[in-house]
């Protein structure tokens, strides 16, 4: 899949984060609790050498509560890092990540000098919403373009901590090739670059394999559609989506089935598990 993600705003992203980063005590690094795999950032393993890190698995609301139990596991016993779940509007468990972050660093002594955090995320997955919850305050611009770089700042917050917004805009992880298909489904990826009816067509497939029960249920289906395209097609004659000649309208299926999952109006769903990661890096290794 041939995305180009801003190589130049990448190149000095990473430049800038390799200079600050050891000069942190903590790493946040916020992700969507929908796919903690591919919104994970690339750099994060390469860059934070031994400093302590706390995953964020947020919009957990939106998320399947059984599958992000696995991630919460998995990241805890393959990788070695914390993982907590976390929605907006939750300022007490938001506060619970930074004592979380001082039992951490036991042996930073804060009368002395602040504890430095740094938070990072990819566009999207609620990075400038925790930053704003953990503030008390509007400290970061929320629902901003990916393309937008900005001036690195420090927040201060309660028992001498200052909190670190990452310097730029971080990429996600764009291979294994599935990975960008699932973060554009959840719009981390902006539709310019994945062809729109393909994203939808990717999740009309995973939806029928993964959540059956929930296709039934929110279109209307007795019997599942054979694969995604007669999910689309069904969806478009049941909603009476046709263009003119009576063709149906996957453009328009298309926005119906990325605004409502987007939205968590088909239910909460995670679009990967720990399982279907490992398999596809075999696979990855072994092609
Ligand atoms: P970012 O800094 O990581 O880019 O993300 P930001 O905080 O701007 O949040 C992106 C969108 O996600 C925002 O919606 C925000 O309200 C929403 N969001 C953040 N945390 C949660 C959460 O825990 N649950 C849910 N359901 N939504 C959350 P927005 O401003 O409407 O932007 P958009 O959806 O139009 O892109």
């Amino acid at each position: 899949m041939a995305i180009n993600w801003f190589p130049g705003h990448m190149h000095k992203a990473r430049k800038e984060i390799k200079k600050v980063m050891p000069q942190m005590d903590l790493i946040i690094e916020v992700l969507d609790a929908r796919i903690p795999f591919s919104s994970e950032n690339p750099l994060v393993p390469a860059l934070r050498g031994d400093t302590p890190l706390i995953k964020v698995l947020n919009k957990r609301d939106l998320a399947d509560p059984e599958v992000t139990g696995q991630w919460q596991t998995w990241l805890e016993k393959e990788r070695g890092v914390r993982a907590v779940t976390l929605t907006h509007n939750q300022r007490n468990e938001a506060m619970d990540i930074l004592k979380l972050a001082e039992d951490m660093t036991p042996h930073h002594d804060r009368q002395k000098s602040a504890l430095r955090v740094m938070i990072l995320g990819i566009p999207n997955v609620g990075k400038s919403t925790l930053i704003n919850t953990l503030a008390g305050r509007p400290a970061a611009k929320t629902g901003n373009e990916p393309a937008v770089t900005r001036a690195q700042q420090a927040i201060k917050l309660p028992h001498n901590i200052l909190l670190y917004d990452t310097p730029g805009f971080l990429w996600p992880k764009l291979s294994p090739e599935a990975c960008g298909y699932r973060l554009a489904i959840t719009g981390a990826i902006r539709s310019a670059v994945l062809d729109f009816e393909d994203v939808a067509l990717f999740e009309a497939d995973f939806l029928l394999a993964a959540y059956p029960e929930l296709v039934k249920a929110r279109y209307g289906f007795e019997e599942l559609p054979r694969d995604g395209l007669a999910l689309m097609d069904g969806i478009a004659t049941k909603r009476r989506f046709f263009s003119r000649g009576g063709v149906p309208d996957l453009h328009k299926v298309s926005e119906v089935l990325l605004n409502e999952f987007r939205a968590g109006t088909l239910g909460r769903i995670s679009l990967e598990t720990p399982a279907m990661v490992e398999r596809e890096q075999r696979e990855a290794e072994e092609a």
